[in-house]
C-alpha cells in the first residue's frame, strides 16, 4: 500500500458492485467522483449515509459527480441491504456499492486503520476530479456520520478553484465572496475579477463568487 496523498492519481482497480464489475477509471470517465467506505452493511449510522448520498443524488449530478461506497462485506449482503435502506430512508439506491471482502480496495486507499478496527474500515473520504487526481480525503471514525452538505459545499470549493484564480474562506457557501490567489497581482485583478474586489490587507483580497451571473 503506497500512501494516497492530494494531487495524486487515484489508484485503479477493478472491483465487483452491485451495479456490476467496474473498472475504476472507466467508470469514472470524464466526471467527478466520491469514493467512500463504510465500517460494516447493516449499521446504522451506515444506513443513514447511504440513504443521504441516495437522497442528493440530484446535487450529485447538477456537480457531475458520481458516487461509489464501499464496505468489505458481499454482494448478497449489500443487495439485502440496499433493500433496507430503500425501505428505512425513503430512497432508491441509485449507485454502486464495492463488495470488497478481500479487503484490495480498502488496502489500496488505507482504509482500514488497524488501531481503531483490525477489520472494518473507516469512514474515509476521497474526491476525485476528471483527471483522476485526488482532490480531498478526509476520515472520520466509525461513530460519526458524515455531513453530506459539508461534503457538497467542498465539492463546491473544488469545482470552483480548479478553474477560477481564487480560493475560498472559511465556512465559505457557495454565492459568497472569495478570497483572490495570493499569486494574483494587483495589476492582473480587472481583467480577471471585473466584478471588482476589496482590498482588506494586501495579502486578503475579496472578489464576488467568479462564476456565477
Ligand atoms: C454504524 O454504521 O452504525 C456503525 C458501524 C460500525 C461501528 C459503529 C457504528
Amino acid at each position: 500500500m503506497a500512501t494516497i496523498r492530494l494531487g495524486d492519481v487515484a489508484p485503479n482497480f477493478t472491483a465487483q458492485t452491485t451495479e456490476g464489475e467496474i473498472n475504476f477509471h472507466d467508470w469514472l470517465g470524464e466526471s467527478w467522483g466520491i469514493l467512500f467506505s463504510h465500517p460494516a452493511d447493516y449499521t446504522p449510522v451506515c444506513t443513514t449515509e447511504l440513504g443521504t448520498v441516495a437522497n442528493y443524488a440530484e446535487e450529485f449530478q447538477k456537480r457531475n459527480v458520481k458516487a461509489v461506497a464501499l464496505s468489505v462485506d458481499g454482494l448478497e449482503s449489500h443487495h439485502g441491504w440496499i433493500k433496507d435502506i430503500n425501505e428505512t430512508q425513503k430512497t432508491t439506491v441509485n449507485f454502486p456499492i464495492i463488495a470488497d471482502e478481500d479487503h484490495k480496495v480498502a488496502e489500496l486507499y488505507d482504509m482500514i486503520h488497524p488501531n481503531a478496527d483490525s477489520k472494518l474500515t473507516v469512514r474515509s473520504v476521497f474526491v476525485i476530479d476528471p483527471d483522476k487526481k485526488v482532490k480531498l480525503m478526509i476520515t472520520y471514525p466509525a461513530s460519526t456520520g458524515r455531513n453530506f452538505d459539508e461534503l457538497l459545499r467542498v465539492i463546491d470549493s473544488l469545482q470552483l478553484t480548479a478553474y477560477h484564480k481564487v480560493a475560498t474562506p472559511a465556512n465559505w457557501k457557495s454565492g459568497e465572496d472569495c478570497v483572490i490567489s495570493p499569486a494574483v497581482t494587483n495589476e492582473q485583478i480587472p481583467e480577471l475579477f471585473p466584478k471588482g474586489h476589496t482590498e482588506i490587507k494586501p495579502y486578503l483580497r475579496m472578489t464576488p463568487q467568479p462564476n456565477l451571473n
